[in-house]
């Protein structure tokens, strides 16, 4: 039986990704949607019929997807950015209760991104470390939940401060440029992403990880360290 996919968001960009990507898996299928306009009762019939849920939306009425999704007991995995520090914490709290998964970017390239940021601790040669990130106009929180989450990597590998400029222009899906510099010589690390179906692939993975899993919060890092190998 097919893992019943259920989406909030499912008429945004990411959403309308998710289920272009679902046609075409063998072991999912996209079940039911909400957006802006559901009530509790359209979240109640979403967790209900779906075997997982998956976010991408926005920061508001997150106490209402949480409450129903640990009141019917269901996995949930989220890519949606923007939280307040208040909302991570319920997060946090809720994933005592249920599976969830949260990643700022499902993208298996940033994840190699990330991975070479270890490099800091063994070489700090550098004077500055500069973050530009780029993305389309309509993007609305700033920094990006990704940038955010570089900016806390590096931070575990070195105490040097780093500069977050962020640009939002156009229809650059999404642009994340290290720059480290010394006074004659510069290295710059550079992830772009050019379609959406980065993220679907990297959540639709997350969330048949998440099935059969107890409660807490799983990563990509939990993802890609379990399965046997992630190759595209
Ligand atoms: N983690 C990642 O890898 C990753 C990658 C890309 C984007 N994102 C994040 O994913 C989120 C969505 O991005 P997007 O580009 O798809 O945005 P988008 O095109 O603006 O779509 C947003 C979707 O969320 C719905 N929505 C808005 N408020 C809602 C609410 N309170 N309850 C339920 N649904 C609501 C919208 O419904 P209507 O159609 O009714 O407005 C729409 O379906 C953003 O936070 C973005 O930063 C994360």
């Amino acid at each position: 039986m097919p893992i019943k996919i259920g989406i909030i968001g499912h008429t945004g960009k990411v959403g309308t990704a998710l289920q272009s990507a679902l046609k075409n898996d063998l072991q999912c299928s996209f079940i039911k949607g909400v957006n802006s306009q559901a009530n509790l009762e359209d979240y109640f019939a979403l967790f209900d019929s779906s075997s997982v849920v998956i976010d991408f939306s926005l920061p508001s009425k997150l106490d209402r997807k949480l409450q129903v999704a640990t009141d019917l007991q269901k996995p949930l995995v989220m890519g949606t950015t923007g939280f307040s520090e208040n909302q991570k914490n319920l997060i946090l709290e809720t994933s005592s209760k249920i599976p969830i998964f949260y990643s700022s970017n499902f993208s298996l390239g940033m994840f190699f991104f990330q991975k070479m940021l270890k490099a800091i601790k063994e070489v700090d040669w550098f004077d500055s470390i500069d973050l530009i990130e780029w993305h389309k106009a309509a993007k609305k929180d700033s920094p990006s939940g990704t940038a955010l989450h570089i900016l806390k990597e590096i931070n575990k590998y070195t105490n040097r401060e780093t500069h977050i400029s962020s640009i939002r222009a156009g229809e650059v899906f999404c642009e994340h440029t290290l720059f480290f510099s010394s006074d004659n010589e510069r290295v710059t690390l550079k992830h772009e992403a050019y379609d959406r179906a980065v993220y679907a692939k990297g959540a639709i993975a997350a969330a048949k990880f998440l099935i059969g899993k107890p409660a807490g919060m799983y990563s990509m890092e939990d993802l890609l360290t379990t399965q046997e190998k992630c190759t595209k």
